[in-house]
């Protein structure tokens, strides 16, 4: 890729727009990578759905790194900084922000809750998780 651009510009130029997109990359990740963590601390410690998209949590962390994060990438890699800035950045950041206030909510709520309900909160997950729960409504329906 960088002889190709390399036919128009000096080397020096190609190799620092390639470390700056880079840069930037591993910037998004490292951000995404600390909301893996939270989530997975989460599901740990029982306090969330695995499915997707069953909770907010889910959402935000779902627009934070494929929506926000993908954004800012390209708009780094395309010579974009609204996007990579305002479109990207920013809103990834404040997603961050808010996982990190839903998460503490959940873990509120859950020790106020205390440890019977996380019990059943996990065997009604694995009920979902085999399909026993449409065959559940199925036999209300008959
Ligand atoms: C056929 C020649 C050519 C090739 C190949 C080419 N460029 Fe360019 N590039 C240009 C020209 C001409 C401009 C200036 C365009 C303008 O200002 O309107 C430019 C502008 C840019 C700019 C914006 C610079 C600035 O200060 O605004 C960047 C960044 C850039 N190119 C990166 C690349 C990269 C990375 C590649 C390889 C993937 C590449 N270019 C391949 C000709 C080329």
């Amino acid at each position: 890729m960088k002889s190709v651009c390399s036919q128009c510009h000096s080397r020096p130029f190609v190799d620092d727009e390639f470390a700056k997109g880079d840069d930037l990359t591993q910037a998004v990740n490292a951000k995404v990578t600390e909301a893996k963590d939270i989530l997975e601390k989460l599901l740990n410690d029982d306090l969330h759905h695995t499915q997707a998209f069953r909770c907010p949590i889910k959402y935000t962390a779902f627009d934070l790194w494929h929506h926000y994060g993908r954004t800012a990438k390209f708009g780094g890699w395309m010579q974009g900084p609204d996007y990579a800035q305002w479109h990207g950045i920013y809103p990834l950041m404040s997603e961050l922000a808010k996982l990190k206030e839903e998460a503490a909510r959940l873990r509120e709520k859950n020790a106020a809750r205390g440890p019977d309900h996380r019990r059943r909160n996990r065997s009604r997950e694995e009920h979902i998780m085999s399909g026993n729960a449409s065959s559940g409504s199925q036999s209300s329906a008959d």
